[in-house]
Protein backbone atom coordinates (compact mmCIF):
# COMPACT_ATOMS: atom_id res chain seq x y z
CA UNK A 1 0.00 0.00 0.00
CA UNK A 2 2.97 2.77 1.17
CA UNK A 3 4.14 1.94 -2.63
CA UNK A 4 0.91 2.66 -4.19
CA UNK A 5 0.65 5.74 -2.44
CA UNK A 6 4.39 6.65 -3.20
CA UNK A 7 3.15 6.18 -6.57
CA UNK A 8 0.26 8.43 -6.53
CA UNK A 9 2.23 11.06 -4.34
CA UNK A 10 4.39 11.25 -7.48
CA UNK A 11 2.00 12.50 -9.69
CA UNK A 12 1.76 8.38 -11.70
CA UNK A 13 -1.10 6.06 -11.60
CA UNK A 14 -0.22 2.69 -10.89
CA UNK A 15 -0.20 -0.30 -13.40
CA UNK A 16 -3.11 -1.52 -13.57
CA UNK A 17 -4.68 2.22 -13.13
CA UNK A 18 -3.13 3.10 -16.66
CA UNK A 19 -4.63 0.23 -17.97
CA UNK A 20 -8.24 1.18 -16.59
CA UNK A 21 -8.12 4.42 -18.20
CA UNK A 22 -6.70 3.34 -21.15
CA UNK A 23 -9.25 0.22 -22.43
CA UNK A 24 -12.89 0.21 -22.72
CA UNK A 25 -14.30 0.01 -19.65
CA UNK A 26 -14.88 -3.93 -18.54
CA UNK A 27 -13.06 -5.03 -21.84
CA UNK A 28 -9.64 -5.87 -20.14
CA UNK A 29 -8.43 -9.89 -20.27
CA UNK A 30 -5.39 -10.15 -17.75
CA UNK A 31 -3.22 -13.12 -18.92
CA UNK A 32 -0.55 -14.63 -16.19
CA UNK A 33 -1.41 -13.35 -13.10
CA UNK A 34 0.32 -16.04 -11.27
CA UNK A 35 4.17 -15.94 -12.99
CA UNK A 36 6.78 -16.55 -10.30
CA UNK A 37 10.49 -15.76 -11.11
CA UNK A 38 12.47 -18.70 -10.27
CA UNK A 39 15.35 -16.14 -8.78
CA UNK A 40 17.26 -17.82 -5.43
CA UNK A 41 20.51 -14.86 -5.63
CA UNK A 42 20.95 -12.05 -4.10
CA UNK A 43 17.72 -13.06 -1.34
CA UNK A 44 15.24 -13.25 -4.22
CA UNK A 45 14.23 -16.77 -2.59
CA UNK A 46 12.48 -15.01 -0.32
CA UNK A 47 11.31 -11.94 -2.28
CA UNK A 48 7.63 -11.93 -3.62
CA UNK A 49 6.95 -9.90 -6.57
CA UNK A 50 2.84 -10.17 -7.39
CA UNK A 51 2.56 -10.76 -10.97
CA UNK A 52 6.41 -10.25 -11.41
CA UNK A 53 6.26 -6.61 -11.92
CA UNK A 54 3.95 -6.48 -15.23
CA UNK A 55 0.38 -6.94 -15.99
CA UNK A 56 -0.44 -8.16 -19.51
CA UNK A 57 -3.20 -8.86 -21.54
CA UNK A 58 -5.58 -7.94 -24.07
CA UNK A 59 -8.51 -5.31 -24.03
CA UNK A 60 -10.18 -3.12 -26.52
CA UNK A 61 -9.79 0.95 -27.42
CA UNK A 62 -12.89 2.25 -29.00
CA UNK A 63 -13.53 -1.68 -30.02
CA UNK A 64 -10.62 -2.76 -31.34
CA UNK A 65 -8.48 -5.26 -29.98
CA UNK A 66 -5.50 -4.32 -28.32
CA UNK A 67 -2.48 -5.84 -26.43
CA UNK A 68 -0.74 -4.67 -23.69
CA UNK A 69 1.58 -5.10 -20.95
CA UNK A 70 2.18 -2.60 -18.54
CA UNK A 71 4.98 -2.28 -15.77
CA UNK A 72 4.58 -2.26 -11.99
CA UNK A 73 6.59 -0.11 -10.63
CA UNK A 74 5.73 -0.62 -7.08
CA UNK A 75 7.13 -4.54 -7.48
CA UNK A 76 10.81 -4.41 -7.23
CA UNK A 77 10.80 -1.12 -9.02
CA UNK A 78 9.26 -2.77 -12.24
CA UNK A 79 12.49 -4.09 -12.80
CA UNK A 80 12.29 -6.90 -15.86
CA UNK A 81 13.93 -10.31 -15.00
CA UNK A 82 13.05 -13.48 -17.29
CA UNK A 83 9.37 -13.94 -15.54
CA UNK A 84 8.41 -10.83 -16.30
CA UNK A 85 10.07 -10.01 -19.84
CA UNK A 86 8.56 -13.56 -20.56
CA UNK A 87 5.18 -11.81 -19.96
CA UNK A 88 5.51 -9.42 -22.12
CA UNK A 89 6.90 -11.27 -24.94
CA UNK A 90 3.91 -13.83 -24.76
CA UNK A 91 1.66 -10.84 -25.13
CA UNK A 92 3.79 -9.78 -28.22
CA UNK A 93 3.53 -13.29 -29.68
CA UNK A 94 -0.21 -13.30 -29.03
CA UNK A 95 -0.89 -9.64 -30.92
CA UNK A 96 1.24 -10.15 -34.08
CA UNK A 97 -1.10 -13.70 -34.56
CA UNK A 98 -4.23 -12.31 -33.69
CA UNK A 99 -2.90 -9.02 -35.96
CA UNK A 100 -3.52 -6.05 -33.22
CA UNK A 101 -1.55 -3.58 -31.74
CA UNK A 102 1.10 -3.66 -29.04
CA UNK A 103 1.24 -1.41 -26.15
CA UNK A 104 3.84 -1.25 -23.87
CA UNK A 105 3.61 0.97 -20.87
CA UNK A 106 7.01 1.62 -19.45
CA UNK A 107 7.83 2.27 -15.74
CA UNK A 108 10.63 0.54 -14.77
CA UNK A 109 14.24 0.50 -12.98
CA UNK A 110 15.71 -1.57 -15.85
CA UNK A 111 17.04 -4.73 -15.63
CA UNK A 112 16.40 -6.68 -12.50
CA UNK A 113 20.15 -6.93 -10.86
CA UNK A 114 19.98 -9.48 -8.94
CA UNK A 115 18.97 -11.71 -12.30
CA UNK A 116 21.99 -10.56 -14.01
CA UNK A 117 22.25 -12.46 -17.84
CA UNK A 118 18.63 -13.99 -17.43
CA UNK A 119 17.16 -10.16 -17.46
CA UNK A 120 19.57 -9.04 -20.33
CA UNK A 121 18.13 -12.30 -22.65
CA UNK A 122 14.97 -11.08 -20.86
CA UNK A 123 15.41 -7.79 -23.14
CA UNK A 124 17.39 -9.52 -26.18
CA UNK A 125 14.14 -11.28 -26.22
CA UNK A 126 11.52 -8.55 -26.41
CA UNK A 127 13.97 -6.48 -28.56
CA UNK A 128 13.92 -9.18 -31.40
CA UNK A 129 10.25 -9.74 -31.32
CA UNK A 130 10.45 -5.53 -31.49
CA UNK A 131 12.29 -6.09 -35.18
CA UNK A 132 10.52 -8.80 -36.54
CA UNK A 133 7.12 -7.32 -35.68
CA UNK A 134 7.91 -4.29 -36.99
CA UNK A 135 5.74 -3.29 -40.00
CA UNK A 136 3.40 -5.93 -39.14
CA UNK A 137 1.53 -4.96 -36.57
CA UNK A 138 1.89 -0.95 -34.77
CA UNK A 139 3.99 -1.17 -31.99
CA UNK A 140 3.41 2.04 -29.67
CA UNK A 141 5.31 2.81 -26.49
CA UNK A 142 4.42 5.00 -23.73
CA UNK A 143 7.23 5.91 -20.82
CA UNK A 144 5.38 7.26 -17.61
CA UNK A 145 8.40 6.53 -15.31
CA UNK A 146 12.03 6.00 -15.62
CA UNK A 147 13.15 3.77 -18.48
CA UNK A 148 16.94 3.38 -18.16
CA UNK A 149 19.88 1.67 -19.46
CA UNK A 150 19.07 -0.80 -22.32
CA UNK A 151 15.58 -1.33 -21.67
CA UNK A 152 15.34 2.48 -24.00
CA UNK A 153 16.24 0.03 -26.89
CA UNK A 154 12.33 -1.41 -26.49
CA UNK A 155 11.10 1.55 -27.02
CA UNK A 156 13.66 3.22 -29.82
CA UNK A 157 12.15 -0.07 -31.87
CA UNK A 158 8.23 0.59 -31.73
CA UNK A 159 6.80 2.80 -34.27
CA UNK A 160 5.63 5.34 -31.76
CA UNK A 161 6.96 6.46 -28.05
CA UNK A 162 4.53 8.78 -26.21
CA UNK A 163 6.03 10.21 -23.20
CA UNK A 164 4.16 12.08 -20.06
CA UNK A 165 6.24 14.83 -18.26
CA UNK A 166 7.86 13.87 -15.39
CA UNK A 167 9.25 10.63 -17.37
CA UNK A 168 13.04 10.26 -18.62
CA UNK A 169 14.99 8.03 -20.60
CA UNK A 170 18.58 7.42 -21.02
CA UNK A 171 20.78 4.47 -21.17
CA UNK A 172 23.10 6.09 -18.81
CA UNK A 173 22.37 8.09 -15.81
CA UNK A 174 23.58 11.13 -14.59
CA UNK A 175 25.52 9.54 -11.90
CA UNK A 176 27.41 7.46 -14.48
CA UNK A 177 27.75 10.57 -16.38
CA UNK A 178 29.17 12.28 -14.01
CA UNK A 179 32.06 9.66 -13.13
CA UNK A 180 32.78 8.77 -16.94
CA UNK A 181 32.70 12.28 -18.48
CA UNK A 182 33.05 14.84 -15.51
CA UNK A 183 29.59 16.35 -16.74
CA UNK A 184 26.79 17.33 -14.22
CA UNK A 185 23.00 16.98 -15.20
CA UNK A 186 19.89 16.33 -13.63
CA UNK A 187 17.97 13.39 -14.54
CA UNK A 188 15.41 15.98 -16.26
CA UNK A 189 17.37 17.51 -18.72
CA UNK A 190 19.47 14.66 -19.39
CA UNK A 191 16.22 12.58 -20.90
CA UNK A 192 12.84 14.53 -19.61
CA UNK A 193 10.08 14.34 -22.09
CA UNK A 194 11.18 18.07 -23.01
CA UNK A 195 14.45 16.86 -24.20
CA UNK A 196 13.09 13.58 -26.20
CA UNK A 197 10.40 15.26 -28.29
CA UNK A 198 12.43 18.83 -28.81
CA UNK A 199 16.11 17.43 -28.98
CA UNK A 200 16.71 14.24 -29.49
CA UNK A 201 14.13 12.84 -31.29
CA UNK A 202 13.31 10.12 -29.79
CA UNK A 203 9.95 10.40 -28.19
CA UNK A 204 6.81 11.54 -30.87
CA UNK A 205 4.43 13.00 -28.21
CA UNK A 206 4.80 14.87 -25.00
CA UNK A 207 1.95 15.07 -22.63
CA UNK A 208 1.12 16.75 -19.46
CA UNK A 209 -0.67 14.16 -18.04
CA UNK A 210 -0.65 10.40 -17.98
CA UNK A 211 -4.39 10.57 -18.13
CA UNK A 212 -3.61 12.98 -21.20
CA UNK A 213 -1.01 10.60 -22.47
CA UNK A 214 -2.84 7.63 -22.85
CA UNK A 215 -6.08 9.55 -24.63
CA UNK A 216 -3.21 10.69 -27.29
CA UNK A 217 -2.50 7.00 -27.73
CA UNK A 218 -6.40 5.82 -28.44
CA UNK A 219 -6.79 8.90 -30.79
CA UNK A 220 -3.42 7.44 -32.90
CA UNK A 221 -4.68 4.41 -33.02
CA UNK A 222 -7.81 5.49 -34.66
CA UNK A 223 -5.85 6.21 -37.66
CA UNK A 224 -4.19 3.20 -37.96
CA UNK A 225 -5.06 -0.17 -39.23
CA UNK A 226 -4.73 -3.09 -36.94
CA UNK A 227 -2.21 -4.87 -39.13
CA UNK A 228 -0.31 -4.57 -42.49
CA UNK A 229 -3.02 -7.05 -43.90
CA UNK A 230 -6.03 -4.55 -43.40
CA UNK A 231 -6.12 -0.66 -44.32
CA UNK A 232 -6.45 2.01 -41.82
CA UNK A 233 -10.64 2.56 -40.71
CA UNK A 234 -12.67 5.05 -42.20
CA UNK A 235 -14.64 7.49 -39.99
CA UNK A 236 -17.33 9.72 -40.98
CA UNK A 237 -15.98 13.26 -39.88
CA UNK A 238 -19.23 15.44 -41.65
CA UNK A 239 -16.48 17.73 -43.73
CA UNK A 240 -18.07 18.33 -47.13
CA UNK A 241 -15.24 16.26 -49.70
CA UNK A 242 -16.06 18.74 -52.34
CA UNK A 243 -15.91 21.85 -49.93
CA UNK A 244 -13.23 24.01 -52.09
CA UNK A 245 -10.65 26.23 -49.97
CA UNK A 246 -10.42 30.21 -51.62
CA UNK A 247 -8.76 31.10 -48.41
CA UNK A 248 -5.96 29.07 -49.48
CA UNK A 249 -5.20 31.70 -52.60
CA UNK A 250 -4.30 34.48 -49.58
CA UNK A 251 -2.44 32.19 -47.46
CA UNK A 252 0.32 30.88 -49.76
CA UNK A 253 2.08 33.91 -50.79
CA UNK A 254 3.39 35.00 -54.35
CA UNK A 255 6.73 36.21 -53.08
CA UNK A 256 9.19 33.28 -52.88
CA UNK A 257 10.94 34.18 -49.87
CA UNK A 258 7.16 35.30 -47.93
CA UNK A 259 7.22 32.83 -44.75
CA UNK A 260 3.93 31.45 -43.81
CA UNK A 261 2.55 29.20 -41.72
CA UNK A 262 1.85 25.57 -43.35
CA UNK A 263 -0.53 24.35 -40.12
CA UNK A 264 -2.92 27.03 -42.30
CA UNK A 265 -2.42 25.29 -45.35
CA UNK A 266 -3.12 21.60 -43.83
CA UNK A 267 -5.84 22.67 -41.99
CA UNK A 268 -8.53 23.80 -44.38
CA UNK A 269 -7.12 20.81 -46.69
CA UNK A 270 -7.71 17.81 -44.49
CA UNK A 271 -11.49 17.03 -43.05
CA UNK A 272 -12.01 19.56 -40.30
CA UNK A 273 -9.81 18.78 -36.56
CA UNK A 274 -8.56 15.80 -38.05
CA UNK A 275 -4.91 16.61 -38.07
CA UNK A 276 -2.83 14.80 -35.40
CA UNK A 277 0.84 15.83 -35.74
CA UNK A 278 3.61 12.96 -34.88
CA UNK A 279 6.62 14.45 -33.58
CA UNK A 280 5.38 18.58 -33.44
CA UNK A 281 8.38 19.55 -31.37
CA UNK A 282 11.27 17.95 -33.22
CA UNK A 283 12.86 19.36 -36.96
CA UNK A 284 9.64 21.19 -37.20
CA UNK A 285 10.94 22.42 -40.34
CA UNK A 286 8.64 19.51 -41.89
CA UNK A 287 5.50 18.63 -40.61
CA UNK A 288 4.42 15.42 -39.91
CA UNK A 289 1.35 13.68 -38.82
CA UNK A 290 -2.36 11.66 -39.67
CA UNK A 291 -5.53 13.24 -40.85
CA UNK A 292 -8.36 12.21 -42.62
CA UNK A 293 -9.64 13.38 -46.22
CA UNK A 294 -13.20 12.46 -46.91
CA UNK A 295 -13.06 10.25 -43.93
CA UNK A 296 -10.16 8.12 -45.13
CA UNK A 297 -6.69 8.34 -43.08
CA UNK A 298 -3.88 9.56 -44.73
CA UNK A 299 -0.42 10.82 -43.97
CA UNK A 300 0.95 13.97 -44.01
CA UNK A 301 4.45 15.47 -44.87
CA UNK A 302 4.85 19.13 -45.75
CA UNK A 303 7.46 21.52 -45.61
CA UNK A 304 7.37 24.26 -43.26
CA UNK A 305 8.34 27.91 -44.61
CA UNK A 306 8.36 29.57 -41.64
CA UNK A 307 11.24 27.02 -39.91
CA UNK A 308 14.58 27.28 -41.62
CA UNK A 309 12.68 28.41 -44.98
CA UNK A 310 11.15 25.00 -45.25
CA UNK A 311 14.48 23.27 -45.93
CA UNK A 312 15.44 19.99 -45.20
CA UNK A 313 18.13 19.02 -42.84
CA UNK A 314 19.20 16.19 -41.22
CA UNK A 315 16.91 15.90 -38.56
CA UNK A 316 13.85 16.40 -41.07
CA UNK A 317 15.08 14.41 -42.73
CA UNK A 318 15.25 11.90 -40.98
CA UNK A 319 11.78 12.48 -39.17
CA UNK A 320 9.83 12.40 -42.48
CA UNK A 321 11.99 9.21 -44.20
CA UNK A 322 10.77 7.24 -40.78
CA UNK A 323 7.21 8.62 -40.72
CA UNK A 324 6.97 7.60 -44.44
CA UNK A 325 8.29 4.22 -43.85
CA UNK A 326 5.59 3.52 -41.21
CA UNK A 327 2.83 5.41 -43.56
CA UNK A 328 4.02 2.36 -46.15
CA UNK A 329 4.18 -0.38 -44.03
CA UNK A 330 0.56 0.23 -42.68
CA UNK A 331 -1.26 1.18 -45.95
CA UNK A 332 -1.73 4.86 -45.31
CA UNK A 333 -1.45 6.79 -48.41
CA UNK A 334 1.08 9.79 -48.05
CA UNK A 335 0.14 13.45 -49.41
CA UNK A 336 3.57 15.49 -49.66
CA UNK A 337 2.73 19.82 -49.72
CA UNK A 338 5.95 20.89 -51.03
CA UNK A 339 7.49 24.45 -50.14
CA UNK A 340 10.92 23.87 -50.29
CA UNK A 341 14.30 25.76 -51.15
CA UNK A 342 16.80 23.26 -50.92
CA UNK A 343 18.44 20.12 -48.54
CA UNK A 344 20.37 22.92 -45.89
CA UNK A 345 23.81 24.44 -46.76
CA UNK A 346 26.39 24.20 -44.30
CA UNK A 347 29.12 22.37 -42.80
CA UNK A 348 27.81 21.06 -39.53
CA UNK A 349 25.13 20.06 -41.95
CA UNK A 350 27.77 18.50 -44.91
CA UNK A 351 30.04 16.97 -41.94
CA UNK A 352 26.90 15.76 -39.95
CA UNK A 353 25.95 13.36 -42.58
CA UNK A 354 23.38 15.17 -45.02
CA UNK A 355 24.25 13.21 -47.67
CA UNK A 356 23.40 10.05 -45.62
CA UNK A 357 20.70 11.50 -44.00
CA UNK A 358 19.21 12.99 -46.80
CA UNK A 359 19.13 9.84 -48.82
CA UNK A 360 16.58 8.20 -46.56
CA UNK A 361 13.92 10.59 -47.65
CA UNK A 362 14.71 9.51 -51.19
CA UNK A 363 14.82 5.74 -50.37
CA UNK A 364 12.01 5.83 -48.35
CA UNK A 365 9.13 7.55 -50.95
CA UNK A 366 10.93 5.52 -53.61
CA UNK A 367 9.94 2.54 -51.42
CA UNK A 368 6.80 3.06 -50.94
CA UNK A 369 3.86 1.62 -52.62
CA UNK A 370 0.64 3.42 -51.05
CA UNK A 371 -0.79 6.13 -53.29
CA UNK A 372 1.10 8.91 -53.16
CA UNK A 373 -0.11 12.31 -53.90
CA UNK A 374 1.85 15.38 -54.21
CA UNK A 375 0.96 19.31 -54.45
CA UNK A 376 3.77 21.91 -54.64
CA UNK A 377 2.92 24.78 -53.28
CA UNK A 378 5.46 27.02 -53.96
CA UNK A 379 9.21 26.30 -54.28
CA UNK A 380 10.26 23.62 -55.46
CA UNK A 381 14.12 23.38 -55.88
CA UNK A 382 16.86 20.96 -56.43
CA UNK A 383 17.49 18.13 -54.96
CA UNK A 384 14.75 19.01 -52.52
CA UNK A 385 12.30 18.77 -54.88
CA UNK A 386 13.09 15.28 -55.82
CA UNK A 387 13.17 14.11 -52.70
CA UNK A 388 9.41 15.46 -51.77
CA UNK A 389 7.84 12.81 -53.22
CA UNK A 390 8.04 14.31 -56.73
CA UNK A 391 6.71 12.17 -59.73
CA UNK A 392 10.36 10.93 -60.43
CA UNK A 393 10.47 8.94 -56.89
CA UNK A 394 6.96 7.21 -58.12
CA UNK A 395 4.09 9.87 -57.04
CA UNK A 396 1.20 8.84 -58.86
CA UNK A 397 -0.51 12.12 -59.28
CA UNK A 398 1.46 15.39 -58.62
CA UNK A 399 -0.45 19.39 -58.92
CA UNK A 400 1.50 22.37 -58.97
CA UNK A 401 -0.27 26.11 -57.90
CA UNK A 402 -0.06 28.28 -60.31
CA UNK A 403 3.06 30.28 -57.69
CA UNK A 404 4.70 26.99 -57.91
CA UNK A 405 8.59 27.41 -58.84
CA UNK A 406 10.17 24.09 -59.75
CA UNK A 407 13.72 25.05 -61.27
CA UNK A 408 17.56 23.26 -59.78
CA UNK A 409 17.60 26.65 -57.14
CA UNK A 410 16.22 29.93 -57.03
CA UNK A 411 16.35 32.94 -59.54
CA UNK A 412 18.77 34.87 -57.47
CA UNK A 413 21.45 32.18 -57.51
CA UNK A 414 21.06 30.68 -60.55
CA UNK A 415 21.53 34.25 -62.44
CA UNK A 416 24.31 34.69 -60.95
CA UNK A 417 26.06 31.40 -61.73
CA UNK A 418 24.94 31.07 -65.26
CA UNK A 419 25.13 34.79 -66.25
CA UNK A 420 28.07 35.68 -63.97
CA UNK A 421 30.32 36.43 -66.88
CA UNK A 422 27.55 38.53 -68.93
CA UNK A 423 26.88 40.50 -65.81
CA UNK A 424 30.35 41.41 -64.62
CA UNK A 425 30.74 42.84 -68.29
CA UNK A 426 27.78 44.47 -68.41
CA UNK A 427 28.15 48.30 -67.99
CA UNK A 428 25.36 48.70 -65.49
CA UNK A 429 26.43 45.31 -63.35
CA UNK A 430 23.23 45.43 -61.08
CA UNK A 431 20.61 46.52 -63.61
CA UNK A 432 22.18 43.39 -65.54
CA UNK A 433 21.93 41.19 -62.69
CA UNK A 434 17.94 42.12 -62.50
CA UNK A 435 17.39 41.55 -66.00
CA UNK A 436 18.97 38.31 -65.95
CA UNK A 437 17.09 37.25 -63.18
CA UNK A 438 13.66 38.17 -64.53
CA UNK A 439 14.63 36.60 -67.89
CA UNK A 440 15.72 33.38 -65.54
CA UNK A 441 12.31 33.92 -63.73
CA UNK A 442 9.99 34.06 -66.74
CA UNK A 443 11.85 30.87 -68.04
CA UNK A 444 12.02 28.49 -65.19
CA UNK A 445 10.35 29.56 -62.12
CA UNK A 446 6.97 28.69 -62.87
CA UNK A 447 5.24 24.87 -63.16
CA UNK A 448 4.45 25.22 -66.65
CA UNK A 449 8.46 23.70 -67.73
CA UNK A 450 7.61 20.79 -65.30
CA UNK A 451 3.88 20.30 -66.73
CA UNK A 452 5.07 20.68 -70.40
CA UNK A 453 6.83 17.40 -69.87
CA UNK A 454 4.19 15.75 -67.76
CA UNK A 455 5.95 15.90 -64.45
CA UNK A 456 3.38 17.71 -63.11
CA UNK A 457 -0.11 16.69 -64.08
CA UNK A 458 -1.79 19.80 -63.34
CA UNK A 459 -1.70 23.29 -62.35
CA UNK A 460 -4.35 24.17 -60.45
CA UNK A 461 -6.59 26.56 -58.58
CA UNK A 462 -5.03 26.82 -54.74
CA UNK A 463 -9.23 26.80 -53.95
CA UNK A 464 -9.27 23.18 -55.60
CA UNK A 465 -6.81 21.52 -53.79
CA UNK A 466 -9.16 19.66 -51.21
CA UNK A 467 -11.41 18.28 -53.64
CA UNK A 468 -9.07 17.24 -56.35
CA UNK A 469 -7.14 15.30 -53.36
CA UNK A 470 -9.78 13.68 -52.36
CA UNK A 471 -10.85 12.62 -56.17
CA UNK A 472 -7.25 11.78 -56.40
CA UNK A 473 -6.55 9.11 -53.28
CA UNK A 474 -9.88 7.92 -54.10
CA UNK A 475 -9.05 6.97 -57.57
CA UNK A 476 -5.75 5.52 -56.28
CA UNK A 477 -7.45 3.54 -53.30
CA UNK A 478 -6.97 0.42 -55.80
CA UNK A 479 -3.35 0.96 -56.48
CA UNK A 480 -1.29 -1.99 -57.18
CA UNK A 481 2.38 -1.88 -57.55
CA UNK A 482 5.17 -4.32 -57.48
CA UNK A 483 8.82 -4.08 -56.66
CA UNK A 484 11.27 -6.96 -57.22
CA UNK A 485 11.44 -9.55 -55.19
CA UNK A 486 14.47 -9.24 -52.36
CA UNK A 487 15.07 -10.31 -48.65
CA UNK A 488 15.25 -6.31 -47.94
CA UNK A 489 16.70 -3.00 -48.86
CA UNK A 490 19.55 -1.31 -47.56
CA UNK A 491 18.08 2.18 -46.45
CA UNK A 492 21.21 4.39 -45.13
CA UNK A 493 21.23 4.63 -41.42
C1 LIG B 1 16.27 -4.44 -8.99
C2 LIG B 1 15.38 -2.40 -8.56
C3 LIG B 1 15.88 -1.91 -9.78
C4 LIG B 1 16.61 -2.81 -10.59
C5 LIG B 1 14.80 -0.32 -8.83
N1 LIG B 1 14.74 -1.38 -7.99
N2 LIG B 1 15.52 -0.62 -9.91
N3 LIG B 1 15.59 -3.65 -8.17
N4 LIG B 1 16.78 -4.07 -10.16
N5 LIG B 1 17.10 -2.43 -11.78
C6 LIG B 1 14.06 -1.44 -6.73
C7 LIG B 1 14.75 -0.58 -5.66
O1 LIG B 1 15.78 -1.31 -5.04
C8 LIG B 1 13.61 -0.32 -4.69
O2 LIG B 1 13.41 -1.46 -3.91
C9 LIG B 1 12.40 -0.22 -5.63
O3 LIG B 1 12.79 -0.86 -6.84
C10 LIG B 1 12.02 1.19 -5.93
O4 LIG B 1 13.20 1.87 -6.30
P1 LIG B 1 13.65 3.26 -5.67
O5 LIG B 1 15.09 3.42 -5.95
O6 LIG B 1 13.22 3.31 -4.22
O7 LIG B 1 12.77 4.28 -6.47
P2 LIG B 1 13.15 5.74 -6.98
O8 LIG B 1 13.78 6.51 -5.86
O9 LIG B 1 11.91 6.28 -7.59
O10 LIG B 1 14.27 5.55 -8.08
C11 LIG B 1 13.94 4.86 -9.30
C12 LIG B 1 15.22 4.59 -10.08
C13 LIG B 1 16.25 3.87 -9.22
C14 LIG B 1 15.79 5.92 -10.62
C15 LIG B 1 14.81 3.75 -11.31
O11 LIG B 1 15.59 2.76 -8.57
C16 LIG B 1 17.41 3.35 -9.98
O12 LIG B 1 18.33 4.08 -10.29
N6 LIG B 1 17.41 2.03 -10.22
C17 LIG B 1 18.50 1.38 -10.92
C18 LIG B 1 18.50 1.77 -12.37
C19 LIG B 1 19.50 0.97 -13.13
O13 LIG B 1 20.71 1.27 -13.08
N7 LIG B 1 19.02 -0.13 -13.73
C20 LIG B 1 19.85 -1.00 -14.46
C21 LIG B 1 20.06 -0.35 -15.79
S1 LIG B 1 21.02 -1.34 -16.78
P3 LIG B 1 13.04 -1.35 -2.34
O14 LIG B 1 12.81 -2.77 -1.93
O15 LIG B 1 14.19 -0.69 -1.70
O16 LIG B 1 11.80 -0.51 -2.31
C22 LIG B 1 19.94 -2.07 -17.71
C23 LIG B 1 20.59 -2.95 -18.69
C24 LIG B 1 19.59 -3.47 -19.64
O17 LIG B 1 18.78 -1.92 -17.63
C25 LIG B 1 20.33 -3.94 -20.81
C26 LIG B 1 19.41 -4.45 -21.86
C27 LIG B 1 20.14 -4.63 -23.13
Amino acid sequence: MRRVERQHASGKMTARERIAAFVDEGSFVEMDPFVKHRATDFGMDKTEAPGEGVVTGWGRVNGRRVFLASQDFTVIGGSLGEAHAAKITKAMDLAAKMGAPFVGINDSGGARIQEGVDSLKGYGDIFHRNTIYSGVIPQISVIMGPCAGGAVYSPALTDFVFMSKGANMFITGPQVIKAVTGEEVSTEDLGGAYVHNQVSGVAHFIADSEKDCLEMVKRLLGYLPSNNMEDPPAAETGDDPDRSTPELREIIPVEPNKAYDIYDVIAPVVDAGTFMEVHPLYATNIVTGFARLGGRTVGVVANQPRVKAGSLDIDASDKASRFVRFCDSFNVPLLTLVDVTAYLPGVVQEHGGIIRHGAKLLYAYSEATVPKVTVILRKAYGGAYIAMCSRHLGADVVYALPTAEIAVMGADGAANIIFRDDIAKAENPAEARKQKIAEFKEKFANPYVAAARGFVDDVIDPAEIRPRLVEAFSMAKSKVEERPAKKHGNIPV
